[in-house]
């Protein structure tokens, strides 16, 4: 049996369909080069924006093609945040519908069902991703993640030491520490050790102080050349986690750090929290720590009943900013979240695209 696995979406969805490939090599399957040479095809989805989901549900159909043109059985597994999203709606519709719309697919299976207790297969030989945490607790309003991935879970301390170390007497000298909020890990670990937890402010919001800090330290001191992590949030950024990337020299310089918006009154609508001046404080303090530091971001534009004026509170921002680079989303509405229940689309494409444009020619061209 010949195995393909087609990944879309995020780098925790790579990891995961490196945990996938080893599973399906110790069931005895070897990797085929293309999809149409493969028994066995895994599609591991991405539901983030509407552009993701159509590109897998583009394959299931080329897939179905080849599933009917030939007499040799072809199972079509599709797993990641689609299957998630449908095993996590208790009322059982979404599952419905697609089983119904895709017939040809054998079994639409929850990420967590399939192989990950497996040591992963890894595609990049010289820089590891290392998963630490999955999930979300956030409900940014405009978010599926928090409906697919579910509730945010953080792997064991140990175990997270354990692989970083196997990695590094394997020669591996780079590191990507993975997590939707990479840097919230461990407050769920601490939450449930104590009866009464500590709470923090910090930008706006009440927080458990996280174990990330602590965690990164440790893995700065193995010996990697260099250790990255991804995605931060701005709400756990802490002084104490700056401190232990100013201190330690092979932390990357870059650091992902999502804004989505310079304008207070559409991340207080998307539920983000902090306000573009607590945000551009945030900056301020890792440019004076941190020396040669990169910023990368997150932006969505588009997001129902943005304005002209709070479109350029972002533009301002990101002056501000000087980012090394953006991603740019065109606001898409996503079943089961906030903004698709409460909010109109009402952003007419047109505009989404120029604002977008106007973003990517400030950020990303600037610096090509
Ligand atoms: N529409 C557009 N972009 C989105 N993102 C998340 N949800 C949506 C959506 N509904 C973007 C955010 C996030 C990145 C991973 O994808 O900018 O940080
Ligand atoms: Fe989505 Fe917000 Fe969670 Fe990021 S923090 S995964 S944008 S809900």
């Amino acid at each position: 049996m010949r195995y393909f696995i087609k990944t879309f979406g995020c780098q925790q969805n790579t990891a995961d369909s490196e945990k996938i490939a080893a599973f399906l090599a110790s069931k005895g399957m070897t990797p085929s080069e293309d999809y149409k040479h493969a028994d066995y095809v895994v599609i591991n989805t991405c539901m983030i924006r509407q552009s993701a989901e159509n590109r897998a549900y583009g394959l299931i159909i080329n897939l179905k093609k080849i599933k009917t043109s030939r007499k040799k059985r072809l199972k079509i597994i599709v797993t990641g945040c689609l299957a998630g999203l449908a095993h996590k709606d208790r009322s059982g519709k979404i599952l419905a519908s697609l089983m119904e719309r895709f017939p040809e697919v054998d079994e639409f299976v929850p990420i967590e069902e399939v192989g990950i207790g497996e040591t992963p297969v890894r595609q990049d030989q010289s820089n590891a991703l290392v998963p630490i945490s999955s999930g979300c607790n956030n409900y940014c309003s405009y978010c599926v993640v928090p409906y697919t991935r579910g509730k945010e879970i953080s792997r064991p301390y140990n175990d997270i030491i354990g692989e970083c170390r196997k990695l590094r007497q394997k020669g591996y000298k780079r590191i990507t520490l993975l997590g939707q909020n990479v840097n919230s890990y461990g407050a769920d670990i601490r939450k449930s050790k104590t009866k009464k937890p500590i709470y923090v402010k910090h930008l706006g919001k009440l927080r458990i102080p996280t174990l990330f800090p602590h965690l990164l330290h440790e893995i700065s001191q193995m010996g990697f050349d260099m250790v990255d992590f991804l995605s931060s949030n701005p709400w756990d950024f802490s002084k104490e986690l700056i401190e232990v990337i100013a201190n330690n020299k092979n932390i990357s310089r870059t650091i992902h750090l999502p804004v989505q918006s310079g304008d207070n009154t559409v991340l207080k609508k998307m539920n983000r929290w902090y306000t573009k001046g607590q945000y551009l404080k945030l900056v301020k303090q890792l440019k004076l720590r941190i020396e040669n530091l990169k910023l990368t971001t997150d932006i969505i534009v588009g997001f129902p009943g943005e304005t002209e004026k709070q479109f350029q509170n972002t533009v301002e921002l990101c002056r501000e900013v000087d980012f090394e680079k953006a991603y740019i989303s065109l606001y898409s509405p996503r079943p089961l979240t906030a903004s698709t229940r409460l909010m109109k689309d009402d952003i007419p494409y047109s505009v989404k695209k120029r604002r977008w444009q106007i973003l990517e020619n400030l950020i990303n061209k600037a610096h090509l």
